[in-house]
């Protein structure tokens, strides 16, 4: 719903006047909040542009299908979507097992141009379609006492070629602090391009927190857990130097293999133009609070 959250990326940025205009009334129409966020947009997101579709269903990681980047698309398709539930437990009001379709059918659904940055410094623009985590958290019902939010990816080793082999501990897990977690601008995705979300990118639903690398982005959920201790994630199991809990994309903490001051943005061009990270992927505004008095070089 846009009083909660308007300033992203729009289509406004490659669509034409008309529709352009048409967005504006409508936004304005809805809250005053609209027209300030979009006169804060700094000049780095008006000259963004989503990426391709091919470029975002193409180039992926989701090493349960192997660990090349186009592996997801090749093998993916045997992934298993429908019926899909969610599992979601621990410190919930009513925990169970959510159908997917129910939940759908609980949520509103808009999209969220977001830019997408890999910890492995390339990045994209994607038009997400999605809801709002903080929406299914609370059909869950948080308790008092909760503190963070553990996410698990299905394990399905008939259907997922890449967990035969032990790259990761699976099934592939997630954390986030519960203030992240109920943070507008961090969704559940279900789409692309108004399309369904899909298999490489985690369909049917996966989580997205544009201000972290996207590792954060675990796919294809099966269970969230509400807890009061820091659950342990799978990239910072593997390896703790290399990983931390939190993951906010910093320009001024280098991964120790690899600089994280400049990006490969893709899809523009065969030689993809290189341009400076920025600090949150350029959603400080929106996020530096949650991390007010952390040493953000050893939260990492
Ligand atoms: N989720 C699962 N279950 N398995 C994975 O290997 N890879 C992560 C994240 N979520 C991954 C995952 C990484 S490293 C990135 S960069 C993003 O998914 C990639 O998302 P994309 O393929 O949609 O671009």
């Amino acid at each position: 719903m846009a009083h909660r959250w308007t300033n992203t990326l729009t289509h406004a940025d490659v669509t034409p006047r008309a529709a352009f205009l048409n967005r504006r009334q409508v936004m304005a129409g809805l809250a005053g909040v609209g027209l300030a966020g979009l006169a804060q947009r700094s000049e780095a997101q008006e000259a963004l542009e989503p990426n391709t579709w091919e470029d975002i269903t193409s180039y992926n990681n989701y090493y349960e299908f192997g660990t090349r980047k186009d592996d997801p698309a090749k093998y993916a398709h045997t992934l298993v979507t429908e019926p899909w539930s969610i599992k979601i437990d621990g410190l919930v009001d009513k925990p169970g097992e959510y159908d997917f379709n129910d939940v759908m059918s609980e949520m509103t659904v808009e999209e969220r141009i977001y830019r997408f940055r890999c910890v492995e410094a390339w990045s994209m623009v994607v038009p997400w379609n999605g809801f709002e985590l903080a929406d299914l958290l609370n059909l869950a019902g948080v308790q008092e006492g909760a503190k963070y939010v553990a996410f698990e990816t299905a394990y399905r080793p008939d259907e997922m070629p890449g967990v035969q082999y032990p790259v990761l501990d699976w099934p592939y897990r997630e954390g986030l602090r519960l203030d992240e977690a109920m943070h507008p601008l961090t969704i559940m995705a279900t789409g692309i391009y108004g399309k369904p979300i899909p298999k490489q990118n985690g369909a049917p639903l996966r989580l997205v927190v544009p201000w972290k690398y996207g590792f954060k982005s675990i796919k294809s959920i099966v269970r969230i857990t509400l807890s009061d201790v820091e659950p342990p994630i799978s990239w910072n199991m593997a390896n703790p130097r290399e990983y931390g809990f939190y993951s906010n994309v910093n320009p001024n903490v280098d991964h120790p293999r690899w600089s994280q001051a400049s990006e490969r943005q893709l899809g523009s061009g065969l030689f993809a133009k290189r341009v400076p990270t920025l600090m949150f992927n350029g959603y400080e505004q929106e996020v530096a609070g949650l991390y007010e008095g952390m040493d953000l070089s050893k939260n990492f």
